[in-house]
């Protein structure tokens, strides 16, 4: 009988714990996936889908030149502040029929991957960006690599050496239905105080004693500019390279 009893209260905890955990997994990630979902308005920008590639930064700043710097300027405004509080999705939106000033309606003049480009473009210069190959960006690599890196991996494909053990998993960067949905101040928010019932800590006021830095608000930012450059490309598209070879070549010999 005592036997019994005990099978039995073990049988009840067991019960017991997989309900509770079966309840609160499926609460949480139901309210994660549905913060994923896209908030553009498709009756207004019809052709809306998030690039299958990183939008590159040198084919964004052609396109600007010719397209929007004669109202926006030579170069993007830098420190813009309005523009960390609209995710990129909705940026995209008002280039492409969103905005109430129809001059600002890029869907006939140019194609999905080119307004991409621009906009990220134009993200980047207004926000800040640490250049492909300057020691900034190595000093932030090796933040990165130092804190980040353990769970989102050090390409921020979330993943790091903990991933399999942690749910919900650690955010990959590069998926742009994710990170194009969020506006640079929640990323911001999220760093400084984490996400509450997940494994990503509080970053304000931290100090790394292994290489010295204190995480202050200006290096928060920072973080939001390096979690934000696993969304674009710094490099000249290898196939845009060999189509400027390929019309350099047919002019020479006189093609058209
Ligand atoms: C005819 C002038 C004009 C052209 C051309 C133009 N824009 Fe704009 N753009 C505006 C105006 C006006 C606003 C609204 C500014 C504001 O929000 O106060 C704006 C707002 C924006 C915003 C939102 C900025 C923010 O602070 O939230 C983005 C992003 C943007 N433009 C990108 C572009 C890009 C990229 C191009 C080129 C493809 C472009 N614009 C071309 C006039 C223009
Ligand atoms: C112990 C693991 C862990 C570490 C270390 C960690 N994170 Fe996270 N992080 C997570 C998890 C898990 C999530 C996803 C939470 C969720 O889905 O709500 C996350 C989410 C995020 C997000 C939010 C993404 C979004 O979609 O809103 C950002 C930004 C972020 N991490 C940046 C960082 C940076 C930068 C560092 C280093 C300074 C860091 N994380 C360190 C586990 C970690």
């Amino acid at each position: 009988m005592v036997i019994n009893m005990k099978y039995l209260l073990l049988l009840v905890l067991i019960l017991n714990a997989a309900l509770v955990s079966a309840e609160s997994r499926t609460g949480l990630a139901s309210t994660l996936i549905k913060e994923w979902h896209s908030s553009v308005d498709t009756t207004k920008c019809k052709d809306f889908r998030y690039p299958s590639y990183a939008p590159s930064l040198p084919r964004g700043e052609k396109i600007y030149k010719s397209n929007c710097a004669s109202c926006h300027g030579e170069i993007p405004k830098a420190n813009n502040e309005s523009i960390r509080k609209v995710s990129p999705e909705l940026q995209f939106e008002s280039l492409c029929g969103g905005s109430t000033d129809p001059k600002h309606n890029f869907s006939k003049t140019l194609d999905v991957a080119q307004r991409w480009d621009v906009l990220m473009y134009y993200r980047a210069n207004s926000l800040g960006y640490f250049k492909a190959g300057s020691p900034e960006l190595a000093k932030m690599d090796a933040i990165f690599g130092g804190n980040c890196a353990v769970c989102h991996g050090t390409r921020g494909q979330g993943d790091g050496n903990l991933h399999k053990s942690l749910y919900p998993p650690p955010a990959n960067f590069t998926m742009a239905k994710r990170l194009y949905t969020r506006t640079d101040e929640r990323l911001f928010n999220e760093l400084t105080h984490g996400i509450p019932w997940t494994a990503m800590p509080a970053w304000k006021n931290r100090y790394d004693f292994d290489k010295q830095i204190y995480f202050d608000e200006a290096m928060i930012w920072n973080l939001v500019r390096y979690v934000r450059q696993f969304g674009f490309s710094q490099e000249v598209d290898r196939l845009d390279t060999g189509r400027e070879k390929l019309e350099t070549y047919k002019k020479s010999v006189g093609l058209k």
